[in-house]
């Protein structure tokens, strides 16, 4: 069950530039911030009352932040939902026939994570994620 906006995620060229904005001009508090190694971005998380902004910053250029940094410049990337369950929101979506981009929940910097196809999702990236207590990756 999906349960509420857990965050909006949007790309940027550099992590500490964004923060300078988000963190230091609108007081958003940073609740993570780390690089992670397999899907090549440094991911920052900063909450504003019961949901979260994730800043993602490119760290390699083989990956699909890079590339939509490349082709689009800063900006929006998706939307979190967050869900009771990823496991059994993914299978709903899937006996749905929605298109997937993930098979199965991995791990990301919001919980464990999925993400369904933008043409699924008139033209959003939509991400689900359950927290877990140790959830920063
Ligand atoms: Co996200």
């Amino acid at each position: 069950m999906l349960t509420k906006i857990h965050h909006v995620g949007i790309v940027v060229r550099s992590a500490d530039a964004a923060l300078a904005f988000y963190r230091d001009t609108l007081g958003l508090p940073l609740t993570a911030d780390a690089v992670i190694e397999d899907q090549g971005v440094r991911g920052v998380l900063l909450r504003c009352g019961p949901n979260e902004i994730e800043l993602l910053e490119p760290t390699r250029d083989d990956t699909g932040v890079a590339r939509f940094l490349a082709a689009r410049g800063e900006g929006m990337h998706h939307v979190c939902f967050e869900s009771t369950d990823v496991a059994a929101d993914l299978a709903a979506a899937r006996e749905k026939g929605l298109q997937l981009i993930d098979q199965a929940p991995r791990r990301g910097l919001a919980g464990m994570i999925c993400f369904l196809h933008p043409k699924s999702a008139h033209g959003v990236l939509v991400e689900y994620a359950t927290p877990v207590p140790e959830g920063h990756a």
